[in-house]
């Protein structure tokens, strides 16, 4: 009785290589959309002001604060220049009160400044900063920004279930600023950058061929170094590297290519943001009345709400929730628990997604512990387990042609034709989705191989830069010192 249902949820699922080929495609040419100034450019490909990374001759003693992933950090680090590269590091976490996601922006500034203070008191004498010098920090904030400078810039939205009142247009640095002199914390907020920003400047510090980072998380997104002068929307100097970081936000990539199911437009319905709610109604009326019918493709950020940590559990719940109504997956009463929206954290379908023993017993056991399934026969165990096979290869195979679009956009997806060799191109990728998440990093991987096909993938490594971001902020406020140059 459930074959035709799952087969038509396969079906919602299926991305076939010639899909997949056609959103890398789409990928390239949103890209360019949003190099050029168009405001409505889904993709904002946002100019970093990053137009130098990491050489490795960077050295003192360097914090850095990480806000946006699950946890926030704070990271100190003693950089020794080339030959003694990072002597020391430091870095704690805190994990943001539920409270302070949805509450005011003084409240949760005031908060990160505490713990930084309190961060900063525990500074030891493997650390040393030269007399009369101010402490400098990056700052790595996962967010949309308009950047206005290396150090400066404006939140354009709240995304990943934060929903703060009163920050959106603000100047975060200002905020923290503020918030560590509250703290009567005297520290000097150097560089700010995505975590994307952050990763490839630290992945580059490891590793020289490193192009591009790409974070799987609780959200997705992803930066690379473009040529500046391929970028028509830049109006400053041409840098002296004739390159500068793009911080794509690709989580608000769209495209109709991009394979939507009935779960995805419910889930951003009912999504945790309530701006994106409020402006899914208003869109869903405007694009009714101007009579568009694919009106969800105004919704924000589509593409993350496909791939990310924050919402692959919940796309497995909704899917399960409409087995057990339609056709008794789980007995005659469908459990209250099922109808929770955001109760199955990603984590917990990655350990059912895992589970090798022969009878799926962890799975039954987190069917029960989370969703209060008493007994789920086998079948609705390896039912559960293929529904999480699906949701989480739909999520890896379509940031697989993401990367690929990438690669595309920088020419590296192939072998050049005059019979030169390919350079080695390396991805750094970060977040708790790739790291954690076996079954989806392998996916990832084999899927971006095939779609490279065997010549090119072999000149493609993709690494993990684990967090990465933290140490590339305080690499790049080094860089960036009011101090650089001074001995
Ligand atoms: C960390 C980076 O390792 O990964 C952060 O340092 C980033 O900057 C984070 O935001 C993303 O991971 P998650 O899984 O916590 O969202
Ligand atoms: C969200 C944020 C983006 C960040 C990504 C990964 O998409 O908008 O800035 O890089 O999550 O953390």
């Amino acid at each position: 009785k459930f074959a035709a249902l799952i087969e038509e949820v396969e079906q919602k699922f299926s991305t076939p290589t010639a899909l997949l080929r056609g959103i890398a495609d789409a990928m390239v040419e949103e890209m360019e959309h949003g190099l050029r100034a168009d405001p409505h450019a889904p993709l904002k490909m946002l100019i970093s002001y990053v137009d130098n990374l990491p050489t490795g001759d960077e050295h003192g003693l360097f914090y850095a604060l990480d806000l946006g992933g699950t946890n926030f950090r704070v990271i100190r680090v003693q950089l020794g220049g080339r030959e003694k590269r990072v002597v020391t590091q430091q870095y704690e976490e805190v994990s943001i009160p539920p409270h302070l996601m949805v509450g005011t922006s003084m409240e949760l500034f005031d908060f990160i400044a505490a713990e930084l203070e309190k961060f900063v008191k525990t500074e030891g004498d493997d650390f040393q900063l030269p007399e009369g010098r101010q402490r400098e920090l990056g700052f790595t904030f996962s967010f949309p920004v308009h950047q206005t400078s290396i150090s400066s810039g404006t939140l354009i939205k709240w995304t990943k279930g934060f929903s703060i009142n009163g920050t959106v247009g603000e100047d975060v640095v200002a905020e923290l600023s503020r918030a560590m002199e509250r703290q009567g914390l005297d520290m000097k907020v150097s560089v700010l950058v995505n975590d994307t920003v952050g990763t490839l400047a630290g992945g580059r510090y490891v590793d020289n061929d490193v192009v591009a980072a790409v974070i799987l998380g609780t959200g997705t997104n992803a930066a690379y170094v473009e040529h500046a002068n391929a970028i028509p929307k830049w109006n400053g100097l041409l840098p002296r590297s004739g390159n500068m970081v793009i911080n794509m936000e690709w989580g608000n990539f769209k495209t109709e290519r991009l394979p939507r199911s009935e779960y995805d437009s419910a889930l951003d319905f009912e999504s945790l943001n309530p701006g994106e709610q409020v402006l899914f109604i208003l869109s869903v009326y405007f694009q009714l009345y101007v009579g568009l019918k694919e009106f969800w493709f105004s919704v924000p950020q589509i593409y993350e709400k496909m791939i990310s940590g924050l919402y692959l559990g919940e796309i497995v719940r909704r899917i399960l929730l409409k087995l057990a109504h339609d056709a008794s997956l789980f007995g005659d009463v469908v459990p209250p628990k099922l109808e929770q929206l955001f109760i199955l954290r990603t984590p917990d379908m990655s350990a059912m997604h895992h589970d090798t023993s022969h009878d799926l017993k962890h799975l039954g056991a987190k069917l029960k512990d989370i969703l209060g399934v008493a007994d789920a026969s086998l079948e609705a165990r390896y039912i559960t387990l293929h529904i999480c096979d699906l949701v989480a290869e739909r999520a890896a195979r379509l940031a697989a042609s993401g990367i690929y679009g990438i690669l595309k956009k920088l020419g590296r997806d192939r072998v050049p034709s005059d019979g030169s060799q390919k350079q080695r191109t390396v991805i750094a990728l970060d977040g708790g989705l790739y790291e954690h998440y076996k079954k989806f990093s392998a996916c990832l991987e084999a899927t971006l191989a095939d779609l490279l096909g065997e010549e090119a993938a072999s000149s493609v490594v993709v690494m993990l830069a684990n967090d990465g971001s933290g140490i590339g902020a305080a690499l790049l406020a080094a860089s960036h010192s009011q101090y650089a140059g001074v001995e």
